[in-house]
């Protein structure tokens, strides 16, 4: 019986502190994102994910020159790991100014010699040699990054926004996946 209740407590206390570890992230990233006036860290994430993924992945297959790759707020890394991987001959940039995404994208990606990742702001980041870009960012930010990426990607460059889109600017593609939540647009400047 008191073997009974010791486990019972061990398990209370284990589900206590997953919730105080879930609770900390989440104040985390809604905390961080509200003082910087940014877009949370929140992933890429289910098939839009996958699907951003794999449009990637088509257009770096078909590519016999080296590409650049660069993941305007990359946050843990979720988008350029797999690709980075997948493509050890193309070269990945993750643009982040989170210091705990940043840190952890570091770590994520020690083994990988053609990925890189960058704790700055994105709006001072030269962006003029890169051939493909990923956003995942709130339409303020979007507003604001659109002038930047007309202005300084070069011709033929592809940009690719899940779910909010570029301001004033008509996309090459739009993929729906279901919702609005699960859209993703392709432009091509
Ligand atoms: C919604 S997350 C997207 C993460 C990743 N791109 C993905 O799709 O999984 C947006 C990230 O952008 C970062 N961010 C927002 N504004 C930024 C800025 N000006 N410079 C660098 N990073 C920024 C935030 O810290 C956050 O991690």
């Amino acid at each position: 019986m008191i073997a009974l209740q010791i486990i019972c407590l061990l398990l209370l206390g284990i589900v206590c502190v997953a919730v105080l570890i879930v609770s900390i992230i989440f104040a985390y990233l809604t905390v961080s994102a509200g003082f910087m006036h940014t877009s949370p860290a929140v992933p890429s994430h289910g098939k839009v994910k996958k699907a951003i993924i794999d449009e990637a992945s088509s257009i770096l297959k078909n590519t016999s020159y080296q590409q650049t790759v660069m993941d305007l707020g990359s946050g843990w890394g979720t988008l350029l790991l797999p690709l980075a991987k997948e493509f050890p001959n193309h070269k990945f940039v993750g643009i982040e100014c989170g210091f705990l995404p940043y840190w952890v994208s570091v770590w994520r990606s020690r083994k990988l010699k053609n990925l890189v990742f960058l704790r700055q702001d994105f709006f001072d980041t030269d962006i003029s040699d890169t051939d493909l870009i990923f956003v995942f960012l709130l339409t303020s930010t979007m507003a604001k990054l659109t002038a930047k990426i007309k202005n300084e990607m070069k011709k033929e460059s592809l940009v690719i926004a899940n779910r909010f889109p570029m301001k004033d600017t008509e996309p090459h593609k739009e993929v729906s996946l279901g919702s609005k939540y699960y859209t993703y647009y392709v432009y091509k400047n």
